[in-house]
């Protein structure tokens, strides 16, 4: 059987080469190293594709998404596994042109050569929880402790899938992604592709890239590590974020792998399990790291959650045999002892 990873040199595309190979898959890779062009040489993920090809007898492409040649892979593909994009919300402001072309156009070219050459074909997309953009935030909250919990006790366990889309800010991240995540389900309902949407709260391990647009989790244990003073954005850090490990979303992908439900959607993230503030994790990454961290607080990013907890119920009825496994002081200590080698 052969898997074909998008972005595999990525945090969600490493675990998921890394995943299938130990399963006995044979793991074709694509990713044109675009993320050092993203967010500089700090964000490169040419670093974890070496050392995967040291570990793992994997085939990687350098190549584009929207590069014609990809369907001769797509055509060999058993599953395919869409993690490659412009990651980044606050970055996508900057480069919404990019943000499109990678994330939208990007899925929409892998989508066609599916259709072309191998409909049969379980795909598995990466969608975000930014398709719903501000919705979170037109929900009341109040402080407990270092956190803030919503007001409404139905929220408890998270946001599920009924969750509005439009009629808000998202910026250009959360619009491409919406386009490729409605992509996706269109072309399972309207020409019978293997389909699914993952959206996801805040994905990270010990494969992830530190930079302040993306992936706040290694960024702020860098800090930490360094002594160097971190800024937080907005909400003076009593927002909530569901976090987890890249590993754990691996196994999830190779269960829908397995028994594919085209045209779903699902939330996934750390759920209430793995929920953090942003005052919580400073707390937690000091006791990780033994340093006293040094913080500011900075305005508010546009579209950015005050509270998100995925409630992964629909996965979890979908995939009994699935769960997450991996807790929060166990990521952030991977992720702090993948920084100290680095
Ligand atoms: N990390 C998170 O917290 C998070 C949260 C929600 C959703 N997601 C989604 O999950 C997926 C994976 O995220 P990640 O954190 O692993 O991102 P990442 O930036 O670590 O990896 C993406 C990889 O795709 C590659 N890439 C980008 N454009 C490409 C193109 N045109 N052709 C080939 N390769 C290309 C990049 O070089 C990079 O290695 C993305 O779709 C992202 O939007 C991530």
């Amino acid at each position: 059987m052969k898997v074909l990873v998008t972005g595999g040199a990525g945090l969600v595309g490493t675990e998921c080469c890394k995943l299938f190979a130990q399963q006995g898959w044979e793991v074709m890779s694509v990713d044109n190293y675009t993320r050092a062009k993203i967010f500089g040489s700090e964000g490169q993920t040419k670093s974890n594709m070496d050392n995967t090809l040291k570990e793992y007898n994997i085939e990687h492409h350098e190549m584009d998404i929207r590069d014609e040649k990809i369907s001769e892979l797509v055509k060999q593909a058993d599953a395919i596994i869409h993690t490659a994009a412009q990651p980044s919300h606050p970055r996508s402001i900057e480069i919404p042109m990019e943000d499109f072309q990678i994330n939208a156009h990007g899925t929409l070219c892998l989508l066609e050569a599916v259709r072309a050459h191998n409909k049969d074909v379980p795909f598995a997309f990466c969608s975000t929880n930014k398709v719903y953009g501000e919705a979170p935030n037109y929900f009341s909250y109040k402080k407990v402790g270092k956190r803030l919990e919503p007001l409404d006790p139905s929220l408890k366990d998270g946001f599920d899938e009924s969750l509005r889309l439009d009629r808000m800010m998202h910026t250009p991240f959360g619009v491409s992604k919406v386009a490729a995540d409605l992509y996706c389900q269109e072309y399972a309902h309207l020409y019978g592709l293997k389909t699914a949407c993952f959206r996801m709260g805040c994905i990270t391990g010990g494969a992830a890239k530190a930079v302040e647009m993306h992936n706040w989790e290694p960024f702020f244990i860098k800090k930490a590590m360094s002594g160097e003073e971190l800024t937080i954005f907005g909400h003076d850090g009593y927002q909530v974020r569901d976090v987890i490990h890249a590993a754990d979303l691996a196994k999830l992908f190779l269960e829908f792998v397995k028994a594919p439900r085209p045209g779903e959607v699902y939330n996934i993230g750390g759920a209430r399990r793995n929920s953090i503030s942003l005052l919580e994790a400073i707390d937690l990454i000091e006791e990780v790291t033994g340093k006293k961290m040094n913080y500011k607080l900075g305005p508010e990013r546009e579209a950015d959650h005050i509270w998100w907890i995925s409630d992964i119920s629909k996965a979890r009825l979908h995939y009994p045999g699935w769960d997450l496994r991996i807790g929060l002081e166990e990521t952030f200590r991977d992720i702090h002892q993948a920084l100290s080698r680095a």
